[in-house]
């Protein structure tokens, strides 16, 4: 029978800004998230992260919960304004203090710590000096990279750069629904963008040339990945295209309807990655963007290409497609009433085969699935349990066909479940539940759903439990 192999890495995954709490103690300063969800209107429940699930002090839990669950790793980020209250420079000591214990906390569990160096929440001190519109904030983060490294890498090998440039750069500053809410131009957003990509180069090197032992790196990305309709040759191709193409603007989209954010060549893959493993932006972008093209120098190319060891992919959801003669490929229209999530995400396991697929057939790096889970409306029974039928069934299908890409021999080495626990979902505020723990954010209880229990199983048998 087919199986995961032995030594992939079973782990779920949280980000700071998400759990932490504890926003302005032991000198942490406020990131641009702070200030976005003092904006009126930003967040969907007027809440923000102030609390969450105040896992600054209950951090050690947390760490007990993911003991329970015999989680092999946990995937988190730290808060960049916490160790470096003015964003770069002075070194912040609680904060280091905290992820210290942090760290401990989980080897002593047998628990491997990844690190996400950035998860969305810039210092406001550097939003305020531009951002990642500034261009030394290459610099800023490489030298933030160098502290944790520094400081972490004695007892940590695998950390992660960027979390979703997609995300940050493309609805942050260009859709404007994340902090900082800015609309920039297509053209000024993916100068940004490639200030971020310059960003990321310099960590991988900060990171290694500070690292007390050998560590591992890798950035993490997102985008919505196409899957061929039929598997056949021509679909195969079309599917390829259809993900990594870039779109120069909202007309040129070929039916691409499902995430209801504007396309633009700020959501896609390709000119994220394409820098980073192969050292250019894809020439098909360059030309339909035309002089919307960000300024760069060969020598910031090789920056951004430092080599990296995996890559990390965000997957939720993604669409079918055909192939078609005119256009290359069209998204098929899914069946009415498909299976959705609480977001409204459509329900597309293919997505955990073809994506690893492709990405390892265009960049030649060993993968691990960074994210992937769901949102549903759980709540908590009279009896203390909570039910999330639907959510099992999400992850068996979905890691079904992740197994379909081990089984392959493609070089997948872990999968992260989001999310550990409920938590903090940006502009939707605590309206969307995506963990497999349970949290009343009133009382700070926890409490395992019945997809915890699901996942315990599935992680002591290896994903045996699937089938
Ligand atoms: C991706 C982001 O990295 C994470 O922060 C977010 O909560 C999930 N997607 C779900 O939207």
């Amino acid at each position: 029978m087919s199986r995961f192999k032995d030594d992939f890495i079973w782990g779920a995954a949280t980000s700071a800004y998400q759990i932490e709490g504890a926003t302005n103690v032991d000198g942490r300063t406020d990131s641009i998230w702070d200030t976005f969800c003092r904006g009126k209107g930003n967040i969907r429940d007027y809440s923000s992260g102030e609390v969450a699930c105040n896992h600054y002090e209950n951090w050690q839990h947390d760490i007990g919960l993911m003991e329970q669950l015999g989680l092999q790793a946990y995937r988190f980020s730290i808060s960049w304004s916490r160790i470096m209250p003015n964003g770069c420079g002075e070194v912040n000591q609680a904060g280091i203090d905290f992820y210290d214990r942090l760290i401990d906390g989980l080897l002593e569990k047998k628990i491997k710590p990844y690190i996400t160096l950035f998860h969305w929440d810039l210092p406001q001190s550097l939003e305020d000096r531009g951002g990642w519109q500034n261009a030394d904030i290459a610099r800023w983060f490489g030298e933030y990279a160098g502290v944790l490294s520094e400081r972490f890498s004695d007892r940590v090998e695998n950390w992660f750069t960027l979390n979703e440039p997609q995300c940050f750069i493309g609805l942050g500053y260009h859709v404007g629904s994340k902090a900082p809410g800015l609309q920039l131009d297509v053209k000024e957003s993916l100068q940004a963008l490639h200030h971020s990509l310059l960003a990321h180069g310099h960590s991988v090197r900060a990171l290694r040339s500070n690292a007390k032992n050998p560590i591992k790196v890798g950035p993490v990305q997102t985008g919505t990945v196409a899957y061929p309709f039929e598997n056949n040759p021509a679909y195969k191709e079309a599917a390829y295209r259809a993900t990594f193409n870039v779109h120069g603007s909202n007309e040129d989209n070929h039916g691409y309807y499902q995430w209801k954010v504007p396309v633009n060549p700020l959501w896609n893959f390709a000119w994220y990655a394409d820098p980073i493993f192969l050292g250019h932006y894809p020439e098909q972008g360059l030309e339909v963007l035309g002089n919307k093209a960000p300024k760069f120098t060969d020598q910031e190319m090789e920056i951004i290409s430092e080599p990296v060891d995996y890559c990390g992919l965000n997957l939720y959801s993604g669409f079918p497609v055909v192939a078609d003669a005119e256009c290359g490929w069209y998204a098929k229209e899914r069946p009415l009433g498909n299976p959705l999530t609480a977001f409204k995400w459509s329900m597309t396991p293919e997505i955990m085969y073809w994506a690893p697929k492709f990405f390892y057939e265009r960049y030649k790096k060993p993968i691990y699935i960074t994210e992937n889970g769901m949102s549903a409306h759980d709540w908590l029974s009279d009896s203390d349990k909570v039910s999330d039928p639907q959510r099992i069934e999400f992850l068996k299908s979905y890691l079904k066909y992740y197994r379909r890409a081990s089984d392959e021999n493609l070089p997948i080495k872990g999968y992260f479940l989001w999310s550990l626990m409920d938590n903090f979902e940006w502009e939707q505020g605590y309206e969307e539940r995506f963990g497999i723990i349970y949290v009343d954010f009133e009382s700070q209880k926890r409490c395992f759903k019945d997809s915890a229990y699901w996942y315990q199983s599935c992680i002591k048998t290896k994903g045996k439990n699937l089938f």
